[in-house]
């Protein structure tokens, strides 16, 4: 724990990179715009003003900083990773029929999944015009395969919803693309721009890598036991969408017949009745699922700070050790 301890680490990153972030928002509202299309700008203010956590930006940027760059191309890179989770977003709550997200109703819901769609593809146009703008191949390369990988792992999840088989290997094949990847991306990006030695790039992916699973795990947690007030979204939404996240599986390895032809008729056969999140919830608490699950959200908690014993010593390295303990710590 650091001196800032006493706020939250993300207000801490938010303050030490105050200036910078600064300058990310001021470039995302000029790129969110379009003079062609009003439609585009409607959309994306709406999600953009919604605020969010901006966590994946602030990890660009504080990689950076915490490898002693002095340039601005740094806020060019977080401009762009926050431009490609927005795009993911706009995508992700068509594909997952979400009505709620960052405390207001979706841009499905509001326009229609065609917007959303197409503002997502616009939105991803918009980080790669970006990202070209630093001139780093290098840089290229890891964004563009975070982008690819990011869709793989929506794909993946796609064809391992509703099935009872999809084991822990595949869940996490899953958290890795479609969360981890970015966050790993910001922080390796950041420390590339940096020109930081390569074991330095390597731990800031691998701590990017960690935070990214903790974080996902402790969302799909909260999908049960959250409150849709404190998460800004829906809860009881991947139950619905029938998604064999870590807690289920790990309950359905627990269950007995009576259990089991449980969740085959709400997950597989898609027969969900009225009482049946609570049901699920029950299963979920009785079999251990639940302390295993946020066992093992703790565990890659760990695994970030360890990463961070090979980045340079800086105040920004106690923040992001700090960041990692509180992605979890909403699970308490
Ligand atoms: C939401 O990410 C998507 C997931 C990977 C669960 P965040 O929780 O970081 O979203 P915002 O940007 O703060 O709204
Ligand atoms: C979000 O995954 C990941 C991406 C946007 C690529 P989820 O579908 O689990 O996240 P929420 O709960 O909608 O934020
Ligand atoms: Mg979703
Ligand atoms: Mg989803």
């Amino acid at each position: 724990m650091n001196e800032m301890s006493a706020v939250k680490p993300q207000d801490a990153l938010a303050l030490a990179l105050a200036g910078d972030m600064e300058a990310v928002n001021a470039l995302i509202r000029e790129r969110m715009a379009s003079r062609h299309a009003p439609r585009i700008p409607e959309v994306t203010a709406h999600l953009v003003e919604a605020g969010g956590k901006r966590l994946r930006p602030m990890l660009t940027l504080a990689a950076a900083r915490l490898c002693g760059y002095q340039g601005d191309d740094h806020v060019k890179l977080a401009a762009t990773v926050e431009f490609i989770h927005t795009a993911t977003l706009l995508h992700d709550d068509v594909v997952d029929e979400s009505t709620q997200r960052r405390g207001r109703p979706t841009a499905n819901l509001l326009w229609d999944n065609k917007s959303s769609v197409l503002v997502g593809d616009y939105l991803f146009a918009r980080s790669f015009q970006l990202m070209v703008e630093t001139g780093s191949l290098r840089v290229l390369d890891i964004l563009a395969n975070a982008s690819a990988t990011i869709a793989e792992g929506e794909v993946l999840q796609l064809t391992a919803a509703q099935d009872l088989k999809t084991d822990e290997g595949v869940y996490l094949q899953v958290v890795r693309g479609k969360t981890a990847a970015l966050f790993s991306a910001a922080t390796e990006a950041g420390g590339v721009i940096a020109g930081a030695p390569e074991p330095v790039v390597q731990a800031l992916f691998a701590y990017g890598d960690a935070l990214g699973v903790a974080f996902q795990i402790a969302d799909d947690l909260l999908d049960y036991g959250g409150s849709s007030a404190a998460i800004g979204k829906n809860v009881g939404d991947d139950f619905r969408e029938r998604k064999v996240t870590l807690p289920v599986i790990k309950a359905v390895a627990k269950a007995d017949e009576q259990a089991r032809a449980f969740w085959v008729r709400v997950i597989e056969k898609g027969d969900q009745r009225p009482g049946d999140l609570e049901q699920a919830l029950e299963l979920l608490q009785s079999s251990g699922a639940l302390d295993a699950a946020r066992a093992e959200a703790f565990a890659w908690a760990g695994k970030a700070r360890e990463a961070l014993e090979s980045v340079p010593d800086h105040p920004l390295r106690a923040v992001l050790s700090d960041l990692a303990d509180y992605v979890v710590s909403r699970l308490n």
